[in-house]
């Protein structure tokens, strides 16, 4: 097996509790990612999703465990791995154009004027804004926000794109015209994605795996699921595939049911949490060989 892009190693974080001790959010938190691969997250409120996603930026220091990128540990924030938030987070007084423009020549510093247009044109046409380039944020819709951030995050070409529920702010048919902009943007450009949701539609739609968190305090990844719908599967006929209800019920069991007594699977079977459980949920378990012949067959007279 190739070595992969990110490598997520005995992840924790605690808390001093008030009045003494500590709080373990998550714990033994163990997740390859390849490069290219589109992961989603998902857990509770409060389970550690967002402060997996700020270790990985490197804006929030893990208590124990290590990210390596790359065959690096990771140490502070990098242009590597650009970071799409919740709320759009665009400089107010700069056009669409030069909100893009300023994370290029943070990256680029030497690049002449005119190329870093050109490679931020790029990027405003690929999120669908030709013709924009001179608007304001205060000029612009929150989806139309929401893009700019995405061409940013993506001129700058990083190894990762990390994202916080970046649609959860927005209205159901932006979203969805978002989710398949994202999907051929990170397709086409074989962009590694760590993506946070609570949207498990979302997940089926985006990810190759969806990592299933359980509620904290101590939380961990419960299982990861792979994604059993066809490659080429779109928003309209999603649902039309075979395995779509079985992905979807058990995402939603999750959800529901287990994430709250994983405990009691724990305690059951042989959990490692170096290797949580791998599902494909609505595909066949594989064919067993039939069972040797070891009795003579009984003949007829
Ligand atoms: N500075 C802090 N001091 C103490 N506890 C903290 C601090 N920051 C976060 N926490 C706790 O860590 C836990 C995880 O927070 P985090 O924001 O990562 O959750 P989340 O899974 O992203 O939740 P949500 O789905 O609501 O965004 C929470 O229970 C939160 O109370
Ligand atoms: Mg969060």
């Amino acid at each position: 097996m190739t070595k992969p892009l990110i490598s997520i190693e005995a992840l924790a974080r605690r808390y001093p509790k008030h009045g003494g001790g500590e709080t373990t959010v998550f714990e033994n938190v163990w997740l390859p990612i390849e490069k290219g691969e589109f992961v989603c997250l998902i857990g509770h409120s409060g389970c550690g999703k967002t402060t997996i996603l700020n270790v990985l930026a490197g804006l929030d220091q893990p208590s124990g465990g290590v990210v390596i990128v790359d065959g690096r540990e990771i140490s502070g924030p990098s242009l590597d791995r650009a970071v799409i938030f919740q709320g759009h987070s665009l400089l107010p007084w700069m056009t669409v154009m030069g909100n893009v423009a300023f994370a290029v020549t943070s990256r680029h510093p030497h690049w002449p004027k005119d190329k870093v247009r050109a490679h931020c044109q790029k990027y405003i046409d690929v999120v669908h804004l030709t013709g924009s380039e001179h608007k304001k944020p205060a000029e612009l819709s929150g989806g139309m926000k929401q893009r700019v951030g995405i061409a940013r995050a993506l001129a700058i070409e990083p190894k990762m794109l990390l994202m916080d529920e970046p649609f959860s702010a927005l209205d159901a048919l932006t979203r969805g015209s978002l989710q398949d902009e994202v999907r051929r943007i990170c397709t086409e450009t074989e962009q590694t994605v760590f993506m946070i949701t609570h949207d498990i539609d979302e997940a089926m739609l985006l990810a190759d795996r969806i990592v299933l968190m359980t509620n904290g305090p101590e939380a961990k990844i419960a299982e990861i699921v792979e994604n059993t719908l066809p490659k080429d599967r779109s928003r309209a006929d999603v649902h039309k595939h075979a395995n779509y209800y079985a992905l979807r019920n058990h995402l939603l069991d999750f959800l529901v049911t287990r994430s709250k007594n994983f405990a009691v699977e724990i305690a059951a079977g042989a959990y490692d949490p170096r290797r949580p459980p791998v599902v494909r949920p609505g595909e066949r378990a594989p064919a067993q060989p039939p069972p040797p012949i070891d009795a003579p067959r009984a003949v007829s007279a």
